[in-house]
């Protein structure tokens, strides 16, 4: 298996342009299956996970072609009829967001039977609220084996749902099987991540009729059939994040292009606070940090707009290095502090317990063999090795491949001393 090797110590100087996000192309690609024209995706991110979904989707009946556009790279996504309505355990366990094409296809057929996606690392990530939702608009679920057999033989109906909690994945799920349910529906304390809006301009851009999307009351006036359209994808605000916090960290100045500043509003802020000096502009902003030490500040992680329990593990990252202690609350998920050992192998001073994290900044950390547990971990770990002595190598680097594109070239561009040794100790050129 690939590993990351990262010599620690390099100041960051450049420009990083901002991959479209993993987290909305997903949704987008699943809203394929709604129409039986073509989809076409634009700032399309090439990704482990977009790959796995392609797959799925492929089995399914689409026809998916990968392509460069005008503007970057691009995937058509056709769905002219659907073959199977059925994702197998096997696909859905190595993505779990592959589980919203539930919706999609009893929308689109009256019928499917998909694998409940089960745990992942970082929390047990229940799907209990994507079932409601589909309830609700008249689907009949049951549940056998790991499997959701789903039926709406007459089609879906508009209905009322009022998460008790906001689940970004549930809203996406409700949204996109109730654009086309007769009539209409009303999502209350639905999530308001960029990526909800996104997914509503894209399904609007289709012909379906959705409102309020990006507050918590989203209505949706049900369709009988939705169209092709052309849509580019938003601007990956976790990407985002994750470079403003690795130019932090190295210190320097880089240049965040093709992204949005608003995004991620709550993390700009803490890095102020902390002594990071950032610079904001239309397309994107400017991350500079001269070399003096930072100030612990503390953070909770909370839905949008709050701070984005994506970023937490890095900005934990950036913390290991600052002066004083820094308390670093996790509300999303119960177990997302996977990272904390591996960065204690850098010498970082951290101490867990429950919800809680707290980080003592060292003077110094030094370099050692550290292990990726899940995706926003291990890019945390690349964030500390770039400011640790020495050289640090990541292992278990498919979990960044899933959701960062081209992460050693975007940080080498900028200076970094960063490269991937292929699984056979091979450096890859
Ligand atoms: C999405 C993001 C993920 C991000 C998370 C929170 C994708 C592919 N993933 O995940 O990167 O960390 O939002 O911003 O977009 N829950 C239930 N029952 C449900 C659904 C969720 O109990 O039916 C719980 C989850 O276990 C979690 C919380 O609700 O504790 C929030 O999860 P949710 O917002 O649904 O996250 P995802 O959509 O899975």
């Amino acid at each position: 298996m690939d590993r990351i090797a990262i010599t620690g110590g390099a100041r960051l100087h450049g420009e990083i342009p901002i991959s479209g996000a993993k987290n909305s192309a997903i949704k987008l690609m699943a809203a394929s299956l709604l129409t039986d024209e073509p989809l076409r995706l634009t700032n399309m991110p090439r990704l482990a996970d977009t790959r796995f979904l392609a797959r799925l989707l492929q089995r399914l009946g689409t026809e998916v072609i990968e392509q460069d556009g005008p503007d970057g790279t691009e995937t058509v996504l056709h769905t002219r009829e659907i073959v199977s309505a059925f994702a197998s355990y096997d696909l859905v366990r190595q993505m779990r967001a592959s589980f919203n094409v539930l919706g999609p296809l009893i929308a689109r057929t009256g019928h499917a039977k998909v694998s409940l996606p089960g745990g992942c690392t970082i929390g047990a990530r229940p799907v209990d609220l994507h079932l409601e939702a589909l309830r609700a608009l008249g689907a009949s679920i049951d549940l056998h084996e790991g499997y959701v057999y789903a039926q709406a033989p007459r089609g879906l109906t508009g209905g009322r749902i009022a998460f008790p909690f906001v689940s970004v994945g549930a809203t996406e799920h409700a949204m996109l099987a109730a654009v086309l349910a007769k009539g209409e529906s009303v999502l209350q304390n639905a999530a308001c991540e960029p990526e909800l809006g996104d997914l509503a301009d894209c399904l609007n851009a289709m012909g379906a009729k959705v409102s309020g999307a990006g507050t918590s009351t989203i209505l949706i006036q049900g369709v009988d059939r939705l169209h092709g359209a052309t849509h580019p994808v938003i601007a990956d605000r976790i990407e985002t994040g994750t470079y403003a916090l690795a130019a932090a960290m190295a210190g320097g100045e880089v240049r965040l292009t093709r992204t949005r500043c608003d995004f991620i509003d709550s993390l700009l802020d803490k890095m102020v606070e902390a002594g990071v000096e950032v610079t904001r502009h239309a397309d994107g902003m400017t991350i500079k940090r001269n070399g003096a030490r930072l100030q612990a500040v503390e953070i909770e992680t909370d839905p949008y707009p709050g701070f984005a329990t994506d970023l937490q593990a890095q900005f934990m990252a950036l913390m290991t290095l600052a002066d004083g202690e820094s308390v670093i609350k996790e509300t999303i998920f119960e177990n997302r502090f996977m990272h904390a050992p591996e960065l204690a192998r850098l010498g970082a001073d951290i101490s867990v317990s429950g919800g809680e994290a707290r980080v003592r900044g060292v003077g110094s950390l030094e370099g050692a063999p550290v292990m990726a547990t899940d995706l926003r971990a291990s890019v945390s770990l690349v964030i500390a090795a770039l400011a640790a002595g020495g050289e640090t190598t990541v292992s278990r680097v498919y979990h960044l491949d899933r959701g960062f594109e081209r992460l050693e070239e975007k940080l080498g561009a900028c200076g970094a001393d960063i490269r991937r040794i292929k699984g056979d100790g091979e450096a890859e050129e």
